[in-house]
């Protein structure tokens, strides 16, 4: 399977840190943000990996990263075109490097503790369609939040942050797809931020009876504000110490 890394964007809640510096490379613990979802593709298995970012930042990421040589991965990139055109336009950066067949995609500012093997192994078990990872969080109106149905495990919608949430969970930036994607977000149309909203390709997938979930376990957090960033940098120095400081 392949993997795709989404670290575009503008990181805007991050400014000033990010007038200069693409958000994903700013420090988390004591690698660029960049490093974590790599090394947890990488746990898996997966090495082939596609970093979409943007024009101005590509030249950062190649001298951090290069082809992935030093994290012993295959890294290929790709820009995105449009400034601030969401998730959905910059997923479909990636269609070419795809091909065929079922992939994993991360947010780039998401940094997470659980090994992501399980939650693949069941999507590669899973006929066709997606899956998401949800988790529970203090206030999930900063997210895209599923509306439940616990009892038949099923996502009846979800909906990009709502004012009044249908539930405590939110959608993490860990999905996984298969190839219908690139038509689903093809026929979404930019949303009030102007953004092509993966929420809108999610609710596609429910439409289809096409979506199943996961809840994660460990701590997970989205790095894109400045105090989410402080958090960040707590749970890996914390993780470090406890592994013996590497
Ligand atoms: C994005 C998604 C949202 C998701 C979140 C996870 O939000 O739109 O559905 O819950 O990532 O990090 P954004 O970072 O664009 O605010």
């Amino acid at each position: 399977m392949k993997g795709v890394i989404l670290a575009g964007g503008a990181g805007s809640r991050l400014h000033p840190l990010t007038t200069v510096f693409n958000k994903h490379l700013l420090p988390v613990g004591r690698y660029p943000m960049i490093y974590w979802p790599i090394l947890k593709l990488r746990e898996t298995g997966i090495k082939d990996i596609l970093i979409v970012t943007n024009n101005e930042h590509l030249r950062s990421f190649i001298k951090i990263l290069g082809q992935g040589e030093e994290l012993e991965v295959k890294l290929h990139y790709r820009i995105q075109s449009k400034e601030r055109a969401g998730i959905g336009d910059a997923l479909l950066e990636a269609k070419e490097f795809i091909q065929q067949g079922k992939f994993i995609v991360l947010l780039g500012d998401n940094l997470f503790e659980d090994s992501l093997t399980s939650y693949l192994n069941a999507f590669r078990n899973q006929k066709e369609g997606a899956r998401v990872i949800l988790k529970e969080v203090e206030d999930p109106r900063r997210y895209g939040v599923p509306h439940l149905d616990k009892v038949n495990s099923k996502i009846l919608s979800i909906t990009e942050k709502p004012n009044i949430p249908m539930s405590t969970y939110c959608v993490t930036g860990i999905y996984m797809y298969d190839h219908q994607v690139f038509d689903f977000i093809e026929k979404t149309t930019p949303s009030s931020r102007n953004e092509l909203e993966i929420t809108d390709v999610n609710n596609m997938y429910i439409e289809n009876n096409l979506l199943e979930y996961d809840i994660f376990m460990g701590w997970w957090i989205d790095a894109g504000t400045h105090e989410s960033l402080y958090k960040a940098n707590q749970l890996v120095f914390e993780r470090q110490i406890e592994e013996g400081g590497h």
